[in-house]
């Protein structure tokens, strides 16, 4: 089948690497004589068919600017899922006949798990849809990283060695938390490259007396201030997650947050030093991309029309050691890639001396 024309949409949270996606995507679309769409914030525009054109001058200047040119939402599916139940409302049929009405050949999906899950979805009805990983989590089955997560760690890095230098001056424990969701990939790099004395993560639950173990331990070494690196889905051994907010309209409701304020009153309460909480949040999204994220970015896009000319529909692009290869939706979407506590970087943490709280 002739491509002639191709839609792209960004989904879900936004991320550094998202318009150097959309660039690459454009360009290399272009010059194989495409005519390139960006369809408006996610699946809500394809839902009430809002697009714009895309020429080459469009994505100039982009390369180093984040979030989406194209805006995004975390909360508009065709399908209306809820925790992956399918309620009632279908808009499934608005979507498909945007679709036709705009001739679209081809659908490239930039997103992470939702955003992904939905697009696995859509191509069994519509089949010629290929999705790109992005997200800061990077908990994305199938591909070695997604692009967002380099440019979250290097924040999380930079703003734990500033973290050191006014923990050290005022001797106390400082606790960082950093987001990630259900996985703890963010706080165990962030946290191994920022020097984190305790880092703790969701897939590891926690003991509070382990915390208060490792603390301890750096005072009698003389240590007089700590920094404890906690992933926004961390909790205690049979405790549950700390919920900031549940959002009632979005596919996946529940927005993580707070444990590092609990963390930081009972290191506090237990072992009487000091302790103040930074909540990085937003800022881990926000900003330029790093350099390894515009490079990832552009592989994925430039790769994605590759496979799009070649047939390979109903695939997300994949890192895969150097090489950009097409692995199903279905099994990208399979379920969530998490750390194991058997992780190299988990090894090589502990073998330093850091702390899981475990
Ligand atoms: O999935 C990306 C992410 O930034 C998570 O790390 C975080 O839990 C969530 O999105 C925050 O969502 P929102 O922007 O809706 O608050």
């Amino acid at each position: 089948m002739a491509i002639r024309k191709i839609g792209v949409l960004t989904g879900g949270g936004d991320c550094p690497g998202l318009n150097p996606a959309i660039r690459a995507i454009t360009r290399k679309g272009i010059s194989l004589g495409w005519e390139v769409h960006g369809i408006h914030d996610g699946y809500e525009g394809l839902i009430h068919g809002r697009s714009k054109k895309l020429g080459s001058d469009d994505v100039s200047n982009i390369l180093s600017r984040g979030g989406t040119i194209l805006g995004t939402s975390n909360k508009a599916s065709p399908f209306d899922l809820v925790d992956g139940e399918e309620k009632e409302t279908d808009r499934t049929g608005k979507a498909l006949a945007n679709i036709d009405r705009w001739k679209l050949d081809a659908l490239f999906c930039i997103g992470g798990d939702g955003t992904l899950t939905i697009a696995n979805k859509l191509s069994e009805m519509w089949p010629n849809v290929i999705g790109l990983p992005k997200t800061i989590d990077n908990d994305l089955m199938c591909t070695d990283q997604t692009f967002g997560f380099n440019t979250a760690c290097t924040f999380v890095t930079d703003a734990l060695d500033r973290l050191h230098s006014t923990a050290d001056a005022h001797h106390r424990v400082m606790v960082v938390e950093v987001m990630g969701r259900y996985a703890g990939w963010i706080a165990l790099q962030g946290g191994l490259a920022g020097g984190g004395d305790v880092i703790l993560l969701p897939e590891m639950p926690f003991k509070r007396e382990k915390i208060v173990e490792a603390i301890a331990d750096r005072t009698r070494r003389g240590r007089r201030s700590s920094i404890i690196v906690v992933s926004e889905g961390a909790h205690a051994e049979g405790e549950k997650l700390t919920v900031r907010e549940v959002v009632k309209d979005s596919p996946d409701p529940v927005r993580l947050g707070g444990i590092g304020q609990r963390i930081a009153d009972f290191v506090e309460s237990e072992t009487g030093h000091e302790s103040r909480v930074t909540v990085l949040g937003h800022l881990q999204r926000g900003g330029s991309p790093s350099f390894f994220d515009r490079i990832l970015a552009t592989g994925c896009g430039t790769a994605a029309v590759e496979f799009a000319s070649e047939g390979k529909f109903g695939n997300m692009v994949a890192l895969k050691g150097k090489d950009l290869v097409p692995v199903p939706l279905s099994e990208a979407t399979a379920g969530l890639k998490l750390v194991t506590p058997e992780d190299v970087l988990v090894k090589t943490a502990k073998a330093l001396g850091t702390s899981f709280g475990v």
